[in-house]
């Protein structure tokens, strides 16, 4: 019961819970992002290691914030208030989740809302006979144009809020059964043109031929967290989509099947992309220029390209808005579940500040580019270096951590128990007490010795 009044809403079936989850782990992460450190990092040794990541340390810590959500039926940090006590260390991992999922939420949606004029672009085919150096230049002036910037991420704010405030069945999950099936024929498109392209088997190799001298501490690190940022792990997003679940979900299955979708999207995007690259013998950039600036080139190079381009932008904005959605849910739950309010006021709200708190996102490389609230970084880059590296990172830890030693008894085993998938225990257990606490603690010390906080530190006490 969300605040003893009314019953808690769950999802209506279980293939509704796998697309919005899906939904949510399958996002600009893996369309842009996979693809492009696999590049970087030795294309298959970096898969190999990716894959590793995913399984030992993604999954475990998966299905922990699943079974948290769904024993405790209530919001990320009501959820650790229910579990450890309100004056306990342990809700602060529901504060840290939250408030990175607010964090995210602004700034993914306005870079959701370069997809959106891109989708436009597309179709208004201003990318067509263009010279490849024009077609490059639409990115800069994109990003040079705040007013421009402002009214796509009003627009994808907008969209988002319409489909949160209808609820979990009536709006996530309606709207996930339908963008995720359609998110997968698009790819499914891109991919076979990939394949059936001449870059295809260079594409191939690209991704899977392991390349272990160009694999480095760094891109282990990477590898892992990679797998946090894609599967939405440490936002709450999982905590809460758990707390809709049916009590006898199985939790193993559902776990795997969300996992399974995220890494086979992220390798299918991987191929689509960098086979088309290759077929008209372009160097597959690094960063956005990938996507907003090498691919739309591309498509313009080859035949039927107009609709490939609309495939491809529109297929980025259905994964860029299934994941806003449910960072978005995550802190509209904590407020009906631990404030009381309405699901329409609190997503009104939410929504309202996540366009205000992106409008510097939106001005990083324009009228505030001169802003630099962390060393060198734009207010853009500041928040995901915030997030990215140090919320997300210490919310896992600190959930391994809970979860692996201090939740007590046997209630987490209870709730594999009641799936049916209780032998899986003692391995889960053992992942998560040990392995994955250990990979996201290395993870965080690295990155905050790559991100200057130790001389930071030093600097301030002489
Ligand atoms: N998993 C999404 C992606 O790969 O783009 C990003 C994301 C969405 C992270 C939702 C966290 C979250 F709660």
């Amino acid at each position: 019961m969300a605040n003893g009044t009314q019953p808690r809403a769950q999802w209506a079936s279980r293939l509704g819970f796998i697309l919005a989850a899906a939904g949510s782990a399958v996002g600009l992460g893996n369309i842009w992002k996979f693809p492009y450190i696999a590049g970087e990092n030795g294309g298959g040794a970096f898969v190999l290691v990716y894959l590793v990541c995913i399984a030992v340390v993604g999954l475990p810590i998966m299905m922990a914030e699943l079974m948290i959500g769904r024993h405790t039926q209530r919001d990320a940090v009501g959820a650790f208030y229910h579990l450890a006590g309100k004056r306990s260390f342990w809700p602060s991992a529901g504060w840290i989740s939250v408030g990175a999922a607010f964090i995210i939420c602004s700034y993914y949606s306005v870079v959701a809302g370069w997809t959106l004029d891109y989708v436009f672009r597309a179709v208004t085919g201003s990318f067509t006979g263009q010279p490849a150096e024009a077609i490059e230049g639409m990115f800069g002036s994109l990003v040079g144009d705040g007013t421009r910037q402002l009214i796509w991420h009003f627009i994808f704010v907008a969209l988002c809020l319409g489909i949160v405030i209808g609820g979990v069945q009536k709006g996530i999950e309606r709207w996930s059964k339908i963008l995720m099936p359609i998110l997968f024929c698009l790819l499914f498109l891109l991919f076979m043109n990939g394949m059936l392209s001449k870059g295809a088997w260079d594409g191939i190799s690209f991704m899977f031929s392991p390349d272990f001298s160009k694999l480095t501490a760094g891109s282990v690190l990477e590898a892992l967290g990679h797998a946090f940022f894609t599967l939405s792990l440490g936002m709450a997003a999982m905590i809460t989509y758990g707390s809709y679940l049916d009590p006898k979900e199985d939790l193993l299955g559902a776990s795997v099947r969300v996992v399974f979708l995220d890494t086979l999207i992220a390798l299918m995007a991987g191929l689509a992309i960098f086979s088309v690259v290759f077929s008209v013998g372009m160097e597959p950039a690094a960063g956005p220029g990938l996507v907003f600036k090498t691919i739309p080139v591309v498509f313009s190079q080859l035949p039927g390209g107009y609709v490939l381009a609309i495939i491809f932008f529109l297929l980025l904005s259905f994964a860029a808005l299934t994941s806003n959605i449910s960072l978005l849910e995550s802190q509209v739950a904590f407020l009906i579940d631990e404030k009381g309010w309405s699901r329409k006021r609190a997503t009104t709200f939410l929504a309202g500040l996540a366009f205000v708190v992106g409008i510097p996102t939106a001005l990083s490389y324009n009228a505030l580019s001169g802003w630099t609230p962390i060393g060198d970084l734009t207010f853009f880059d500041s928040a995901d270096m915030i997030a990215s590296n140090y919320l997300l990172p210490i919310s896992g830890l600190l959930i391994a951590i809970y979860v692996g030693w201090f939740w007590s008894g046997s209630e987490e085993k209870e709730e594999l128990i009641a799936g049916g998938t209780g032998w899986v225990y003692p391995a889960w257990h053992f992942l998560i007490r040990y392995v994955s606490p250990l990979a996201v603690a290395t993870v965080l010390y690295f990155k905050m010795k790559e991100t200057g906080l130790f001389t930071w530190l030093a600097s301030l006490f002489g």
